[in-house]
């Protein structure tokens, strides 16, 4: 793992529902600065963990820390895409951008001068007054990055948000959260059923097993930006995680 200082240190993590064991002592460090992909079958608790790192679920043992203290919801600044993000459908494209910048009580100068560059960043400043329901698919979760991104979160949780959309668009929206990470130098773990995806983005790929769940391997990834789907390099990688995940 490269020099530098650790963003979020999850030790010795356990999870359990009851009688049910999901999360079983799992220790992993995230670097600041660092994009990092978890991939792993359905139900092994990946939406737990970040539940769980954001405290809406207690921990049963061991502890995540940030910045080497349990995490500070008023302290921290942390946007988290929840798996069923989506715009707020009252609010315009404009105001759904800003509803973070509230929260946040941020000078109305600095607030106008966000919102216009966030809008500018995803290509939305021509849509500002619209709602989300007269937008494309591709506009809505364009809304939803620029309202996490608007903050400068310190920590991006992404929880697969791009999981029903097709290809193409795909490829357009990772290419810009991935322009959007490199601008604003944020932590983002961003969760993936899809091993392109994860090879695509991801400096480290965590690859997690089935319940009760262990870190199965962590991977570097330094293929140069913007990866190059047909590259030899990025076809090995990609076999590589995706051989770690037939065995899950
Ligand atoms: N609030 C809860 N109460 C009881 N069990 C839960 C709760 N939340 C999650 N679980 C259980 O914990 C396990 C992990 O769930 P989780 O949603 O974290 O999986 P996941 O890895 O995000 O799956 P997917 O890839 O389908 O999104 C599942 O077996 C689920 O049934
Ligand atoms: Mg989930």
């Amino acid at each position: 793992m490269e020099q530098g200082k650790r963003k979020v240190q999850a030790k010795n993590l356990t999870k359990r529902f009851g009688e049910l064991l999901v999360l079983d002592d799992i220790s992993f460090d995230v670097m600041e600065g660092e994009f990092l992909c978890i991939v792993g079958p359905t139900g092994c608790g990946k939406t737990t963990f970040l539940n769980c790192l954001t405290k809406l679920y207690d921990i049963t043992n061991g502890e995540i820390l940030v910045d080497g203290a349990p995490i500070n919801c008023k302290k921290n600044n942390i946007s988290y895409i929840l798996q069923e993000s989506s715009a707020m459908e009252w609010l315009t494209v404009e105001q759904n951008i800003q509803f973070g910048l509230g929260i946040k009580r941020m000078p109305a100068g600095m607030k106008k001068e966000r919102t216009e560059e966030m809008l500018e960043l995803v290509g939305l400043t021509e849509y500002r007054n619209y709602y989300p329901k007269q937008l494309s698919i591709s506009m809505l979760q364009r809304t939803v990055i620029a309202r996490a991104f608007a903050t400068y979160p310190e920590l991006l949780l992404m929880d697969e948000p791009y999981g029903q959309l097709d290809l193409d668009l795909r490829f357009r929206l990772e290419d810009e959260l991935v322009k959007l990470w490199q601008k604003t130098g944020t932590t983002v773990i961003f969760i993936t059923h899809n091993v392109e995806e994860a090879v695509y983005l991801g400096e480290r790929i965590m690859v997690l097993t089935n319940k009760p769940t262990k870190v199965k391997k962590i991977i570097s990834c330094n293929l140069p930006r913007p990866r190059d789907v047909a590259d030899e390099r990025f076809v090995e990688m990609r076999n590589e995680v995706t051989e770690l995940i037939r065995w899950w």
